[in-house]
């Protein structure tokens, strides 16, 4: 056995015979022991463990979605979303052939999970709520209002408040309403920005009490890549190079509508921040030659550019417009398959950023390539790298989980040199596996070394980093990969009729970093 790993054994044998009151300090005898073999565990890695304190406008919180725990698919009012007809009417797209039907069923057990979110000592929760929990077919009108919708979702954040735990809500989260796919196509539609732009008013109307921490939309790039591009997401569009491209228009001018709603009507009287929530891994060239460096810049700007681009400039990134253009002309197109953005788009997009965000999990490699034949069209023949997996890095769940911690700080690095220095909330970040095991030392490593990537970049870089959210406190349905991908600091037994939750080692641990601010024995 290694060191690193002996001294997890021993560490998660503490743990297992701790108890987990619910309450600030750990503090005992044993948790002064473990403190010492946190200590111990800060050494025991090749990588030095930053030793600074987490400074105060660092939240710590986790993260998770409406249609990853939440179940009761048709309960409660709640209309039909693309994935919910996704899953049923195409199992085969999802890897275990399993639904969001029931998950983890947090829709009745929510207040169970809040007091676990609590016992972990997060500050924030990010959660979202389901479009067609609200207005079961997408559409406003004050008669398509859903009270048991909004009363669950109000009830939920007073016990939040009582709780003392900040809400960051997320108003999309991949789940259109059914019906909006079946009359508009979805997001092909820019009308269905426009109707994404009332639902978002009607949400900041109905708890922007409650609420300061908006996002509009999460991860456009799965949304409009995967869902209308690759087709591999729900609705399972397949029109490669032209889809995603209509799509991520769209979905910016819904972003943007939202935001100049919450301008202009609820920013005075609730002083709150909105923000679109966009993803990227971190792209390493392979090489330091010009061109493979060019290739990794590409590439995140093909991932995140071409939506933070047009936020924080008012149009997309010029690399994007450049390669799609080429590749349309190859293609024998009279236009670029991109399409513009008018004058009065573009005075609406830009701007519309009250910070900025990131879902991180891997990074992956990128080499320079040569042109792909003009036959084929996609997204990736637009970005024109080769992407690779370092197999030097140890690997999470599936294939392209690719583990470098350092890549995180690269990624904050990268968005205030290119964007500016504004303050950046972490919205994702976390390890699945796909073995589901309780003792998870892996888990922890993972957690502790992005932590430690984060004060690095604070402390070092002076990125203005103000919010960790860590994916995730439980198990949850992970889309394509199902259930068996999980990716909890909480199991989840999906057998059990309670959906029993049960504690994992990283959920001590991740309290104890939000108790103790401090990821070594002795902070600076
Ligand atoms: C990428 O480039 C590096 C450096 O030239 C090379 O070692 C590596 O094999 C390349 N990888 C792929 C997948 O082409
Ligand atoms: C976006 O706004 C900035 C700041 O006002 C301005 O400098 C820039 O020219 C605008 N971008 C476009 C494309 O209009
Ligand atoms: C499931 O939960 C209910 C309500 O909390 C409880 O009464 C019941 O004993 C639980 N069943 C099991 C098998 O845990």
């Amino acid at each position: 056995m290694e060191y690193f790993s002996f001294i997890i054994y021993i560490y998660i044998y503490m743990m297992k015979t701790e108890s987990f009151p619910n309450q600030k300090s750990i503090m005992g005898s044993r948790g002064v022991l473990l403190l010492c073999l946190h200590g111990l565990l800060s050494l025991s890695h090749g990588q030095a463990i930053n030793n600074h304190y987490f400074p105060e406008s660092l939240k710590m919180g986790v993260a998770n979605a409406a249609p990853q725990i939440e179940g009761a698919w048709n309960e409660g009012g709640k209309g039909e979303t693309i994935w919910d007809r996704f899953a049923m009417t195409r199992p085969e797209m999802i890897i275990d052939r399993s639904t969001p039907e029931v998950a983890c069923d947090s829709y009745h057990l929510w207040r169970e999970d809040l007091h676990i979110i609590k016992g972990m000592g997060a500050q924030f929760y990010r959660l979202s709520i389901a479009w067609a929990r609200i207005l079961p077919n997408g559409y406003f009108s004050k008669d398509a209002v859903n009270p048991e919708g909004v009363k669950y979702y109000k009830t939920l954040l007073r016990e939040l408040k009582k709780l003392n735990i900040e809400p960051m809500v997320t108003l999309y989260h991949w789940d259109l309403p059914q019906k909006l796919q079946d009359d508009l196509g979805g997001w092909l539609s820019p009308k269905t920005a426009d109707i994404f732009a009332e639902y978002a008013r009607l949400c900041f109307e109905l708890f922007g009490d409650e609420v300061k921490w908006w996002i509009t939309i999460n991860e456009p790039k799965q949304v409009c890549e995967a869902g209308y591009g690759g087709g591999a997401f729900a609705p399972g569009i397949v029109q490669p190079g032209v889809g995603n491209y209509i799509c991520a228009k769209n979905v910016l001018l819904a972003h943007a509508k939202a935001y100049r709603i919450y301008d202009k009507e609820f920013r005075e009287k609730n002083q709150g921040k909105v923000a679109m929530v966009i993803d990227t891994p971190w792209f390493e060239p392979g090489s330091q030659s010009s061109e493979d460096v060019a290739a990794a810049e590409r590439a995140v700007q093909f991932m995140y550019g071409l939506y933070g681009h047009p936020i924080y400039f008012g149009d997309w990134p010029q690399i994007v417009k450049d390669r799609v253009a080429l590749r349309s002309r190859g293609e024998g197109l009279k236009h670029s398959r991109l399409p513009e953005f008018t004058p009065e788009e573009k005075k609406l997009i830009n701007g519309t950023h009250d910070y900025l965000t990131i879902n991180y999990y891997a990074t992956h490699m990128a080499n320079a390539t040569g042109e792909s034949p003009y036959t084929q069209r996609s997204f990736f023949d637009d970005m024109n790298i080769i992407e690779w997996i370092n197999p030097a890095w140890p690997k999470g769940g599936p294939g392209w989980f690719s583990i470098w911690p350092t890549g995180l700080r690269k990624v904050l690095n990268w968005m205030k040199n290119t964007y500016g220095d504004h303050e950046i909330v972490i919205t994702e970040n976390g390890l699945s596996d796909n073995t589901g095991v309780i003792e998870d030392p892996h888990r922890i490593k993972y957690i502790r070394d992005h932590l430690s990537a984060c004060l690095d970049a604070i402390y070092e870089d002076k990125v203005r980093l103000v919010g960790y959210m860590a994916w995730s406190f439980m198990d949850d349905w992970e889309w394509t990969g199902g259930y068996g991908s999980r990716i909890g600091m909480y199991h989840v037994d999906y057998n059990s009729p309670n959906k029993t939750r049960t504690r994992r080692a990283s959920a001590l641990y991740y309290r104890m970093v939000c108790n103790n601010r401090c990821l070594v024995d002795k902070c600076v």
